[in-house]
Order: C-alpha cells, then sequence, then structure tokens
C-alpha cells in the first residue's frame, strides 16, 4: 500500500519541525581547463586562494533527450509544490545495510533500509501501521524484511506486511490488509546519494521514469573529483544558501580555517 499521502500544493514544511540534511559537495578539478567555463575566480588582489565552483545544475540530463512529464514545474500563479520533487536523504557510504536508519527530510519522518531481496535501498514513512512506532527504532530480520521493534510485524521491501506474529495462522489473512501496509516512498539512488520523492501517492511510483533528481554535469565529468558528506543544520536551507552566496563572510566567520588573505 502506499497511498498514504495526496497531492498536495502547499507551504514548505513547519520550519521549527525541520533538521534538514544538508548535503555538501565539495568540487576541485584535477586539470584546470581553459577557458574556465564553470570556475568563478575572485578578483586577486582580494583574495588569491579561494576558488568557488558554480556547478552545472539542471533538471534535465543533457545526455537523456527523452521528454519528462511536467510534475513540479511552477507556472505562472500557481503555488510550488514542495511535494512532487526529488529530495537527497542521505549519502550512501554513510548507510549501514544491517540496520534501519530514520531520517528526517522536509518535515517527513522516513526510514531507510536495505532491502537484500531487490538489492536496493528502500524509504518508507517511519511509522508501523500497527500502533505507529517508529520503524527506524526495528531491525532487519533474518529473511531481509523490515521488522517493527515493537510487536515484531514484518515488511518487503514493497511494504506489504509479510509476518503479524500474533495473528493465528489459520485465522484471516490479516497480514494482507492494506491497513496492515507501510507506506512507501519513491527512491533512487544517484552520484552516491540516496533520493527519495516524498510522496507515496500510487500515481508517483513509477516517477523515475519520467522525472530524475537534479543533473550536475561536473559529477560526471572525470576531470572533477568531488567529496559527499552531510551535516545537519538547525535553519531553514533559504538561510544557508544566502550564506554561501555572501562570500565576504568568508575571511573573517572561517579565519583560521579556509586559506585566505589576512583581514584588513
Ligand atoms: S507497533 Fe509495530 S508491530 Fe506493533
Amino acid at each position: 500500500m502506499e497511498a498514504l499521502r495526496s497531492v498536495s500544493t502547499v507551504a514548505p514544511p513547519i520550519r521549527a519541525h525541520l533538521s534538514k540534511p544538508i548535503f555538501s559537495l565539495s568540487f576541485s578539478q584535477k586539470k584546470p581547463k581553459s577557458p574556465l567555463t564553470n570556475l568563478t575566480e575572485l578578483p586577486k588582489s582580494k583574495f588569491t586562494k579561494l576558488h568557488v565552483i558554480s556547478p552545472t545544475i539542471s533538471t534535465e540530463p543533457t545526455s537523456s533527450p527523452e521528454p519528462e512529464e511536467e510534475t513540479g514545474s511552477l507556472d505562472q500563479g500557481e503555488r510550488f509544490d514542495w511535494f512532487s520533487h526529488w529530495y537527497p536523504v542521505v549519502p550512501v557510504c554513510d548507510l549501514d545495510k544491517s540496520a534501519p536508519r530514520g531520517i528526517k527530510v522536509v518535515g517527513l519522518d522516513i526510514v531507510v533500509w536495505w532491502d537484500k531481496n531487490d538489492n536496493e535501498w528502500k524509504v518508507f514513512d517511519d511509522r508501523c501501521p500497527h500502533r505507529l512506532a517508529p520503524l527506524s527504532e526495528g531491525r532487519i530480520d533474518q529473511w531481509g524484511r523490515l521488522q517493527c521493534v515493537y510487536h515484531g510485524w514484518c515488511f518487503s521491501g514493497s511494504g506489504d506486511s509479510k509476518l503479524i506474529p500474533q495473528a493465528p495462522l489459520d485465522g484471516p489473512p490479516v497480514h494482507s490488509f492494506p491497513k496492515a501496509c507501510v507506506a512507501v516512498y519513491p527512491s533512487t539512488v544517484q552520484y552516491g546519494i540516496l533520493w527519495f520523492w516524498p510522496n507515496t501517492d500510487p500515481k508517483y511510483r513509477d516517477i523515475l521514469t519520467k522525472k530524475k533528481p537534479p543533473y550536475v554535469a561536473e559529477l560526471e565529468d572525470p576531470s572533477f573529483s568531488f567529496q559527499t558528506f552531510n551535516r545537519d543544520i538547525p535553519y531553514g536551507y533559504e538561510f544557508l544558501i544566502e550564506n554561501l552566496m555572501d562570500l565576504s563572510h568568508v575571511p573573517y566567520a572561517h579565519h583560521g580555517i579556509l586559506k585566505t588573505p589576512e583581514p584588513r
């Protein structure tokens, strides 16, 4: 069962409840090219060591000419639908295949776990359909199912309930009842990052075939190297973006950390 959240054009999630994982992609070019198309160099008289590279970001891979269904574009007068876009969840290198992990993204509590039967990461709503216990507190059982820590219900990678230990074996097939299943979010791995589509409406089940996570050309350019890590910062993304665009603070706020000219 996937349909627990209906599509809605809503305001951004309440910031007071947000604890966003923020990704930092640190680019460096192995061999400087000429011309430096995506490289912004500050005037040498001010900063001789600090380079900021702005990756080329688009929503469509240039190598993939196939048309994509418009699912998140913003027409004039239309409100932005926060739940019709891909969001990065966590670098895969930070995940443990032997245990589920709870994360909050765009105000949603989700659980990420490795489904060894489908050989891929799964993103579920972090609430057991039984008594709403966090599934992230559970475990992966010996058959590779996600098991709730409270009463032991087990779920497959499709969200279907596969075991209710308290249900009599000769009783009605309660485990197949839709309300006994978990909501599953569409997800994918790209650039070593797990992404999820924050809507479990069945119409988005195959969203990856129509719309992909943002394409960053430099990440597929072998002349670039990059590092991926995440850090929880207790404020909204717009505050962070404003900070990243404000380079004049770097010699002072990061004094002694980043190599910059001495403050005047
Ligand atoms: S709350 Fe999950 S099995 Fe009961």
